[in-house]
Parts: structure tokens; sequence; C-alpha cells
């Protein structure tokens, strides 16, 4: 082709991406999103999730989603302080007695307090002036890999061996971000560790069909494949598999992030294949007598992101914009996402009253995710299928209007 007719055809295909993607959350709203969050989240699995969707949201540069993870700076400066995600690390390390080898103590969940864990590393990386952090991180890692009760996989739960898949979420990325801040053999160490726990953790909780089990062995088991359960199962496997990915150590990690990689997809197309028309999943997601859940199906639809970002498939886009829609339309006037499971039960649906934390939490991770997405597109770094989401991403966005969407769209890339 001749350059000029080239880059003519460079700019239609750009356009062609450009129009593929909606305009997000507006700026308003995941204001209040995310200050409902920070009202809300008091147990200690809601505030790891807090933080890591504060992270990936608000303060990029210092997500395991980014080149410039590892290692993070010493010194933040004003524009990128984390200073939301440092005060759950403080609140957390200034109320734990000494005597708690965990992060939070008398849990009863092992995996819940590690999901902090990743925000005190940070903390004791940019404030050398207290070694409490890393007093507390040492002892919090010293707990799961040689206290708590375990058959090979480490249990959820502290007074018995049982496994949740909530665990992939909270135990994994700790240990992997732990393990990328050494050196040498410690950090192999602990990067094979994450991995290892995955990968027996998958061993019994998934089923042929490639969905997740919630919780296996123990007193009391729950064998369906709940929604939120997956959810926590592909993004604690995405964030292990890119903390290998930038760690220093990457090159050693081909096989183990490959398969990785073929985990994730696993649950994230066996699980789309039961969307509803109007984009939810249900709270048990092959079970069509239950309810819609509109929580899992913002954690799914962020790594179903994440994921396009990562291998250049972006075959389960429209699943995700589609969700992204349910999303949107659940999220209530005062920023509460409505529709969602009782993150405490399980199997019913959240009281009126009563919200969900984690909920709040899936949100800003979908945003952060759909925003890196976005930026991807328009750097030409991800081609979207031609067949892809202008379809059913306009649908719902009512104000996606030709001249104004671009320049929209174009606001979704980061200003920090
Ligand atoms: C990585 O961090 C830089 C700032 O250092 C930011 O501009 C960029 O958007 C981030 N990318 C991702 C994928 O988080
Ligand atoms: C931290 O960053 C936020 C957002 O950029 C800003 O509003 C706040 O003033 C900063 N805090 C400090 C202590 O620099
Ligand atoms: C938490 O913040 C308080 C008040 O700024 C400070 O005195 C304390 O040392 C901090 N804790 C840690 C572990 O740095
Ligand atoms: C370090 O932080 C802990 C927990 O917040 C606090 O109890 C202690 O006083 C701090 N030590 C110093 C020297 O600031
Ligand atoms: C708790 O541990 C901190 C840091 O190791 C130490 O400074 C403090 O004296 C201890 N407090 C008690 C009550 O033992
Ligand atoms: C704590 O931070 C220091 C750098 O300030 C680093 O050398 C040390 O390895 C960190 N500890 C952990 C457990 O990450
Ligand atoms: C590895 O961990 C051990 C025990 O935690 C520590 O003594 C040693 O200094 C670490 N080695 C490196 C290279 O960080
Ligand atoms: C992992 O990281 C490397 C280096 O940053 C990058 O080239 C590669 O595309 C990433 N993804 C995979 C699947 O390895
Ligand atoms: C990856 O998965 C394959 C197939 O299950 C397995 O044979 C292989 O050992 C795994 N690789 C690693 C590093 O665990
Ligand atoms: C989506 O469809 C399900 C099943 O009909 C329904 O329960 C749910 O309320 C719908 N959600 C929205 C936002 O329309
Ligand atoms: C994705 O595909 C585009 C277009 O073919 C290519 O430029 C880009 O390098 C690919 N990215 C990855 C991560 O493979
Ligand atoms: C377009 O995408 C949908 C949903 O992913 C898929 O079912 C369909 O086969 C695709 N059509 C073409 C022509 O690629």
């Amino acid at each position: 082709m001749a350059p000029v007719l080239y880059s003519i055809a460079l700019v239609l295909s750009s356009l062609e991406a450009l129009s593929s993607l909606h305009a997000g959350l507006d700026s308003s709203v995941i204001e209040q999103v995310r200050s409902n969050l920070i009202a809300i989240a008091s147990q200690s699995w809601e505030l790891g999730t807090a933080a890591e969707a504060l992270t990936e949201l608000d303060w990029p540069a210092l997500s395991v989603f980014n080149a410039s993870a590892f290692p993070p700076p010493h010194v933040l400066n004003s524009a990128n302080n984390a200073s939301d995600v440092l005060k759950i690390a403080n609140d957390t390390v200034s109320a734990k007695p000494n005597d708690s080898l965990a992060l939070v103590a008398n849990d009863g969940a092992v995996g819940d307090p590690a999901s902090i864990g990743v925000a005190v590393l940070l903390a004791n990386w940019t404030d050398s002036s207290n070694t409490s952090y890393a007093i507390a991180a040492g002892e919090q890692l010293d707990y799961l890999l040689n206290v708590a009760p375990r058959t090979g996989a480490i249990s959820q739960r502290s007074d018995e061996v049982q496994l949740w898949a909530d665990f992939i979420y909270m135990a994994p990325p700790f240990i992997a971000y732990y393990g990328a801040l050494q050196a040498g053999d410690n950090e192999s160490y602990l990067l094979q560790t994450a991995y290892k726990q995955i990968s027996l953790y998958r061993d019994v909780l998934r089923d042929d069909d490639g969905l997740w089990r919630h919780v296996a062995l123990g007193s009391w088991e729950d064998t369906t494949h709940w929604a939120t359960g997956n959810g926590w199962a592909a993004a604690g496997m995405l964030r292990v598999l890119e903390t290998l990915n930038h760690s220093s150590m990457t090159t050693d990690f081909a096989d183990q992030t490959a398969n990785l990689t073929q985990w994730i997809q696993e649950i994230l197309s066996s699980s789309w294949q039961y969307q509803l028309e109007n984009g939810t999943l249900l709270n048990t997601i092959d079970d069509s007598n239950s309810f819609a859940d509109s929580s899992g199906t913002a954690l799914l639809a962020s790594v179903t992101y994440r994921m396009a970002v990562f291998t250049n498939d972006t075959s389960l886009i429209p699943n995700a914009d589609k969700a992204f829609q349910l999303v949107e339309s659940n999220i209530d006037g005062d920023g509460w996402l409505r529709d969602t499971v009782d993150p405490e039960t399980f199997d019913s649906p959240s009281a009126a009253d009563s919200p969900s934390p984690e909920g709040q939490a899936f949100v800003l991770l979908l945003q952060a995710a759909y925003s890196d997405y976005a930026e991807a597109v328009i750097s030409g770094q991800v081609l979207p299928s031609s067949n892809s989401s202008a379809s059913s991403g306009s649908e719902g966005s009512g104000d996606d209007d030709d001249d104004g969407s671009i320049l929209r769209r174009c606001r979704l890339v980061r200003s920090h």
C-alpha cells in the first residue's frame, strides 16, 4: 500500500476502534461509589479489596497491572501519594495487637487479612520511618506459610482445613507481591508459592464445565458455582499473573504465566455462556432459578477487560460491554450498586438498607479495567475485533452521538 493510503487506512481503523468504545462511568458517579465504599468497608477482605480497587483506579502506576510496578518508588510525590490506600495500611497495622501474626486478629479467615498485605507492603516500601509495616507483613506471611492449617493448599479458615474460591483473591496476590519486592531465591520461592497455591486450589474447586465451586472440604461445603467466587478466583489469578509478568523473574515463569492465562480464560468463557439478555450473571451462574447479581457480574467483567489487554483476544469484550451497561444501570442516584448478592450469606440478595461493600469495590475495579482497555484500544495496542462491542456497547449509552462520543471516550485516558 502507498504510504498515504496506508495512513488513511490507519486513521479509519483507529476511528473504527474508537467507535467500539463506550463512555465508561461519569466521574461524579465514580466519586460517589468511591466514597460509599470507603464509608462502609470494614471487614478484612473488604478493606483489602478496597485498597486494591483504589490503587488500580487512582494510583495505577503503583498497581501490578503497570509495567512500572516493580520496584515502586521509595518516595511518593504529592500527585501520586496513594493516601487512601496507605491509610488502610496504617489503620490496620496500628490496630494489630502484637500477639497476632495475622494483620487482623481473630478474623476466623486465614486468607482475608492477608488481602490488606499488599497495601502494608507498599506502606513499608514508601515510608522507611517505621519498621512496623515490614514486621507486620512478615508476620502475616509467616502465618500463611507456616502456621495456618493446610493440606498442601493453605486453608481459608483458621479452625479447620477448608478451601474457598475467595482465597485466591486474598492470599496469593499478597504472597506474589511480597516475592516481587524481594530478590533472588526468596523472590522465586514466593512467586512459585503463589502460583502453586492457585494450582492446588484449582485441583479441588474446578468442575469439568470450567466453573469453580465455592467451598470444599471441612465441616460444610458449598458446591454451587457462585458468580462472586468465580470472580474472586479469576481476579486473584489475574493479579498473580500480572505480578509475575512485571516482576524481574518473568522469563523464569513462562509456563506458570501460560497456565494462569488459560485458567482465567476458562472461567471467563464458561461464565459468560450463561449471561442473560440484559447483561447480568446469576448469583449461581448456571442455575436458572438463581437471582441476578450485579456484583459478581462486575468483577468478572473487570477481569474480562484486563485479559483482553493481556492476551489481545477481544472475543469476550461484547460480554463485558453488556455487563458494564448492566452494572451502570444498577448504580442508583446515590452511588450504591443495587441488585447484589448479600456477601455474607452468598445465597440471598442484599437487603435494601445493606449494600455490598465488595460490590462497591468491584465497580471501581471495573472502571479501572475498562479505562486501561480503552487506553490500549486508543493507542492501537489492542485491536478490537471489527465485530466487537459497537452494537452492544452503545445500546445503553444514549449520549454516544458521533462527534461528542470520541471526545468523551478520549477523556477515559487517565490524567495521572
Ligand atoms: C501506568 O502508569 C503510568 C504512570 O506512570 C500511567 O500513565 C499509565 O496509564 C499506567 N498504565 C496502566 C496500564 O496502568
Ligand atoms: C494526595 O493526592 C490527592 C489526589 O491527587 C490530593 O487531593 C491530596 O491533596 C494529596 N495528599 C497529599 C498529602 O499530598
Ligand atoms: C500511622 O499514622 C500515625 C499518625 O500519623 C503515626 O503516628 C503512626 O506511626 C503510623 N503508623 C505506622 C505503622 O507508620
Ligand atoms: C510505628 O507505628 C506503630 C503502629 O502505628 C506505632 O504504634 C508506633 O508508635 C510507631 N513507631 C514510631 C517510632 O513512630
Ligand atoms: C509491639 O511491637 C512493637 C514493634 O515491634 C514494639 O515497639 C512495642 O513495644 C510492642 N508493644 C508491646 C505492648 O509489646
Ligand atoms: C520494606 O521496605 C524496604 C525499603 O524501604 C525494603 O528493603 C524491604 O525489603 C521491605 N520489606 C518488605 C517485607 O517488603
Ligand atoms: C530471604 O529471606 C530470609 C528470611 O526471611 C532473609 O533472612 C534473607 O535475608 C532473605 N534473602 C534475600 C536475598 O532477601
Ligand atoms: C509480559 O511482559 C512482557 C514484558 O513486559 C511483555 O512483552 C509480554 O507481552 C507480557 N505478556 C505476556 C503474555 O507475557
Ligand atoms: C501447566 O499445566 C500443565 C497442564 O495441566 C501441567 O502439565 C504443567 O505442569 C503446568 N506447568 C506448571 C509450571 O505448573
Ligand atoms: C436483568 O434480568 C434479570 C432476569 O430477568 C432480572 O432479575 C434483573 O432485574 C434484570 N436487571 C436489570 C437491571 O434490568
Ligand atoms: C495486539 O495486536 C496488535 C495489532 O495486531 C499489535 O500491534 C499488538 O502488538 C498486539 N499486542 C499484544 C500484547 O500482543
Ligand atoms: C460477533 O460476535 C459475537 C459475540 O462474540 C459472535 O457470536 C459472532 O459469531 C461474531 N460474528 C462474527 C461475524 O465474527
